[in-house]
């Protein structure tokens, strides 16, 4: 569990004061996989590193597993701290060093005996998929390999919480998707609880159980992913939205609806969970006399369930359509006619 209060950072190193950060409070639950999106200079990676003190609050407190860090001893938060890993963009592996000898490295600066270094080492490297390549160099690896290597060490010694701070920017989107999936087993195969945080939003939509947004040093949007990408209420978080869930009608679709404004009735109909997987458009056409076709659409998944929007054309009498209308909100689907100048 991790939990800030009022948290704020002020970096004093420039010329003038940065307010970073600037009154958090935020609870990260145990086991569960958080994301905390935002622009660059929003603050996200102040706010992951005041969790294994790389940086320390100006004011607030950052409390991890019931430990409040800003009351500790140097001896106590090094003990926090082995209980947390962390993975990084740029993977901060060392390049001198052996794969097996980067993974053991945190095994080795806490004393463990080498016996058990070389078995938890084998085991890790199992884990990320790398058997194999123990004896290769990182230069040898690709990005994906080498994050997989930053995953295994930053699991060494047996952390409850695993920090990504922008973890797979670098990465391209399929080699994206593999790391996802393997935070995810993570996460579900040791119970590690993840903070990500990210400027994408894929990201969040792949992974993440809950989301925070994070503005000018403050958090200004969360919830649960389906909460925040089906009802985004600030800006920023719709925009993040929309750059994996498009709902603006394309021009050359808002056209169609203008030049047969009277003509045809165009509505969008927005699937949350099951009712997506219904084949709510064929029942429609076969149980009413009412024609549909698909103008726009957009559909993903979210947390394992359908989501997402449609736009679509009834051909009908008027009071065909309205039947089908009656039809459709009594299977609990938004459903919304798109007028001839909408947006
Ligand atoms: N060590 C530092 N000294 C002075 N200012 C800093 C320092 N680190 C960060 N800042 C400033 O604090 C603000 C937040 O920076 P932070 O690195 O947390 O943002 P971020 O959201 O991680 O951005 P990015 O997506 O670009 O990584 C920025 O204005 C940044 O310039
Ligand atoms: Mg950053």
């Amino acid at each position: 569990m991790i939990e800030f209060k009022g948290l704020t950072k002020v970096y004093e190193s420039g010329d003038q004061p940065v307010r970073a950060l600037d009154g958090i409070d935020l609870k990260i639950n145990e086991g569960e996989i958080f994301g905390v999106i935002g622009f660059s200079g929003a603050g996200k990676s102040s706010l992951i590193r005041c969790v294994n003190w790389l940086e320390k609050p100006t004011n607030g407190s950052v409390i991890v597993n019931g430990k409040d860090l800003t009351q500790l001893a140097p001896k106590q938060i090094r003990d926090v701290k082995r209980n947390i890993g962390m993975i990084f963009q740029h993977f901060n592996l060392l390049n001198s060093k052996t794969v097996f000898a980067n993974v053991a490295m945190p095994l080795k600066l806490a004393k463990v005996p080498k016996s058990e270094i070389r078995e938890r080492v084998t085991e890790l490297l199992e884990f990320v998929g790398l058997a194999d390549k123990a004896d290769y160099y990182p230069d040898q690896l690709s990005g994906g390999q080498k994050q997989r290597i930053g995953i295994a060490r930053a699991l060494a010694t047996k952390p409850s919480i695993l920090l990504c701070d922008e973890a797979t920017s670098a990465l391209d989107p399929e080699t994206t998707n593999s790391i996802l999936q393997l935070l995810r087993k993570v996460n579900k195969e040791y119970n590690i609880t993840v903070l990500i945080i990210t400027h994408e939003m894929t990201v969040i939509r792949e992974i993440c159980d809950r989301v925070a947004v994070i503005e000018g040093g403050k958090i200004i949007e969360e919830g649960s992913v389906f909460q925040v990408f089906s009802e985004p209420t600030t800006n920023t978080a719709r925009n993040f939205v929309s750059t994996v869930m498009n709902d603006t009608l394309p021009e050359s679709i808002k056209k169609i609806v203008r030049n047969n404004a009277g003509f045809q009735k165009v509505f969008r109909i927005s699937f949350v969970g099951e009712s997506a997987g219904q084949p709510l458009l064929s029942k429609i056409t076969k149980k009413f006399d009412v024609e549909s076709n698909v103008l726009f659409g957009n559909i993903t998944e979210l947390q394992g369930v359908p989501f997402g929007n449609l736009v679509v054309e009834f051909i009908g009498s008027e009071r065909d359509i309205n039947r089908a209308l009656l039809y459709i909100n009594q299977e609990k689907v938004a459903i919304k006619e798109v007028e001839a100048n909408a947006g």
